[in-house]
């Protein structure tokens, strides 16, 4: 007798391998990379430090941490073959789908399987500066070149303005870029992993994962947050507003995870970020939806355990960092080519292609084609 058939859609219940990257303990709502709480991470390790820890498995050395922040910045200037793409683009092509189209030709013929820290270290240097030159060239202003000195969250913000930005807001981009550094076998990197099972190289995974990044389900929802948030405009009109959106059957962005059947860990820690680089008003009117969504979520949805996430105040943060709207998935994705890098290396140190069953409803076999008809 077969066994029968069971059907898990969204392949919630299904493993399809071992990792020793991050954990995501969904029901205590912890996130830990390389045996690092998040917690123990922020106010203390740099970016640079997390990508070292992901990579290498460990924090580097004072020396290791001085040498991968040259390493880094040196890579950060980008080949003017394809520097030339940027204005090649269509003009209002959204920066995320550029950088994907960008990314699909960095390799230059060198994108090679398998994947090599040092690809991994172009793509998480190179990316900002390719973002930076395309939303700067659509503004119609000259790119601003990479500046050494500065650290990887302050040499972004400085390539998108052409000025130093405050302390303040490079240090907030810079803590998010840690907690959104990797997550497990979320969506894009599922994507990612895919691709590189295959034994495709690693620019070929990491546009895949941009693709699977962009939906609202994934990455695409912070700018919905900060739309719900205009759209909300006053605290006092929280309650109603969330109720009569989820009486429209909507979903709230911001809410809601797979993973997190309680609060998500990156959103308790984004929440004191936006404390200290959110507008307070833009802040108050952010806690006030919150409060209202949780209370709305638990009444419309009693058994469903939906909590904030991520992107709740991801977007709060990314908004008190002065980035537009159309820059938050980007932003996401800048973050995440260090999580990309690592499952890109884990997968090729000990791959099988990656090629789940699908179940048949069509119709039966046996259908004869229509003489007559070529
Ligand atoms: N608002 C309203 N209802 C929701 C929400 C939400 N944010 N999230 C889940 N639900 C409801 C669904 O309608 C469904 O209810 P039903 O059974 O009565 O139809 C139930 O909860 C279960 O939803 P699923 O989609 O099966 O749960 P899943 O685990 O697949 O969803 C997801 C996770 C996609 C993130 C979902 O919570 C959601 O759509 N959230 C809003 C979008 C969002 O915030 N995306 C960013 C996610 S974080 C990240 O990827 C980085």
């Amino acid at each position: 007798m077969p066994e029968p058939l069971q059907v898990d859609r969204g392949l919630e219940h299904v493993v399809v391998g071992s990792s020793g990257i991050t954990l995501v303990a969904g029901e205590t709502g912890g996130l830990v990379y390389r045996g690092f709480s998040i917690d123990a991470l922020i106010g203390k390790a740099s970016y640079e430090g997390v990508v070292h820890l992901l990579l290498q498995g460990d924090p580097p050395s004072p020396s290791e941490l001085a040498g991968l922040r040259a390493d880094l910045a040196r890579r950060r200037a980008i080949a003017p073959a394809l520097a030339h793409l940027v204005p090649a683009l269509p003009p209002k092509v959204p920066p995320l789908d550029g950088l994907r189209t960008l990314l699909s030709a960095a390799g230059n013929g060198r994108a090679t399987y398998p994947p090599t820290l040092d690809q991994g270290y172009d793509l998480i240097a190179q990316a900002p500066t390719l973002l930076a030159q395309l939303v700067r060239h659509q503004a119609g202003q000259a790119p601003v070149p990479p500046r050494p000195e500065l650290g990887h969250a302050a040499n972004f913000l400085y390539m998108l303005r052409g000025t130093p930005p405050e302390e303040r807001q490079a240090r907030a981009l810079e803590d998010y870029f840690i907690l959104l550094a990797d997550h497990g076998m979320n969506a894009s990197t599922f994507a990612l992993r895919t691709v590189l099972s295959t034994q495709a190289d690693l620019l070929s995974g990491v546009v895949a994962a941009l693709a699977a990044l962009k939906g609202p389900l994934h990455g695409g929802a912070p700018a919905k947050v900060s739309d719900m948030l205009d759209a909300v405009g006053d605290p006092a009109a929280a309650e109603a507003w969330v109720r009569a959106a989820l009486g429209r059957r909507e979903r709230l962005m911001g809410f809601g995870h797979r993973a997190y059947k309680t609060e998500d860990p990156r959103a308790v820690l984004l929440r004191q970020i936006a404390e200290r680089v959110a507008d307070p008003d833009r802040l108050a009117l952010a806690l006030a939806v919150e409060r209202a969504a949780l209370a709305a979520l638990r009444a419309a949805k009693p058994g469903q355990r939906l909590f904030t996430n991520v992107e709740f105040y991801g977007a709060v943060v990314l908004e008190g960092c002065g980035l537009p709207r159309s820059l938050f998935t980007p932003a996401f994705a800048l973050a995440r080519t260090v999580g990309w890098t690592a499952h890109a290396l884990e997968q090729a140190a000990d791959n099988r292609l990656i090629r789940p069953d699908i179940h048949y409803t069509g119709a039966p076999a046996g259908r004869e084609w229509p003489a007559g008809v070529a």
